[in-house]
């Protein structure tokens, strides 16, 4: 079946069907043949694409469609959904998000469909959590985000951030605990939403995903987040709370939004940054507060695991009570002091 062009790209605009009517090529630039250039067929129909510009020919007759096209258009109940109830949160009243500075309900948050930030994952985010309307560790989020920019340059506005955080606050902190997650996006805008918590459990189970970071986005986070949200999409399919990412290698690196600590023989250890894991600002906290050491981590090396554990700043320290077929303590003596250290240090920062 003759593959067809993603009309999305710029490339396509002036792009030919080559003469086998199978490969399309921007006028000029041959493209690679190993590239996946192309829109997927299950998901994408152009029944009557046409080139819109004369400088666009057709050398060769153009991929025969079927006779007829069936479009599975989910109803306008589900389009207009909620992602999910984590963003159901507020009032029109009270404002929980804030684009570019100008406060609103979630709910009525708008960005235009031709922002990069959303058409190619290409922007940062963070997520600070909010202490009864109190956030937490706000400077190391700004600080870590400007990072993250500067790395896939992206001019960003800190202190525009940095005011758009006390304004929203000012005008609607919730009550209870909560989350405030930040983007900036390719487009320019600053986009800031408070959600609902997600539920964490008590303790949980990992099944391992195989996994290998991105190079070029080393110590970024970045909008690009579908790896890391499929991975634990294909661990909660086999029944498993989450995915702990592992390398085609057998590295262990970390959780899809979580850092990864493990214990052995009392001593408490996690993967270095130089095997691209996150720089975790809970990470840093307990290597600061409570101890504990980098070292490299293979998966043989958790059958021999005493005690396991995911942080981050939404949800402090939860333990791990299986690794795949491994079983740990729910309540191992390093994991509880540890989530103890971390709570008391946290509340005495916040005063
Ligand atoms: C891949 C990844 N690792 C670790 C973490 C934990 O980072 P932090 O402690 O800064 O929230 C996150 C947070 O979202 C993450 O996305």
């Amino acid at each position: 079946m003759a593959a067809r062009p993603n009309l999305d790209s710029g490339a396509v605009r002036s792009a030919q069907l080559a003469d086998d009517g199978s490969r399309w090529r921007s006028r000029g630039n041959k493209l690679p043949e190993s590239g996946n250039y192309f829109a997927n067929e299950a998901t994408h129909t152009f029944p009557s694409f046409r080139p819109s510009s004369p400088r666009i020919r057709r050398r060769s007759p153009a991929p025969t469609l079927p006779a007829r096209i069936e479009l599975r258009v989910p109803s306008p109940d589900r389009l207009r959904r909620e992602p999910a109830d984590r963003l159901a949160f507020g009032s029109v009243e009270t404002p929980t998000a804030s684009i570019d500075g100008e406060l609103m309900a979630t709910a009525e948050a708008r960005i235009p469909v031709t922002d990069e930030g959303l058409q190619r994952g290409d922007g940062v985010f963070e997520m600070i959590r909010l202490y009864a309307g109190r956030p937490y560790a706000t400077d190391r989020h700004l600080a870590r985000m400007a990072r993250s920019a500067e790395s896939i340059q992206l001019p960003i506005d800190v202190g525009g951030l940095a005011r758009d955080v006390d304004r929203l606050l000012a005008a609607g902190a919730p009550a209870e605990d909560a989350a405030l997650r930040l983007m900036v996006t390719r487009g320019g805008r600053r986009i800031l939403i408070i959600e609902k918590l997600p539920s964490f459990p008590t303790s949980m189970t990992l099944a391992c995903v195989t996994y290998s970071p991105v190079r070029l986005l080393d110590g970024v986070k970045s909008l690009s987040y579908a790896a890391n949200v499929l991975a634990g999409r294909l661990a909660r399919e086999q029944g498993f709370d989450d995915a702990l990412l592992v390398t085609p290698h057998g590295r262990v690196l970390e959780a899809p939004t979580s850092s990864f600590f493990w214990v052995k023989d009392a001593e408490l250890l996690t993967p270095p940054l130089e095997d691209r894991v996150l720089d975790s600002i809970t990470r840093r906290l307990i290597l600061d507060v409570v101890g504990g050491r980098e070292a490299i981590t293979t998966r043989d090396d958790l059958d021999r695991a005493d005690e396991a554990f995911l942080v981050s700043s939404l949800r402090e320290v939860t333990p791990v009570h299986r690794i795949d077929t491994v079983e740990l303590p729910a309540d191992g003596p390093v994991t509880r002091a540890t989530a103890q250290e971390v709570a008391a240090r946290i509340r005495a920062e916040l005063g």
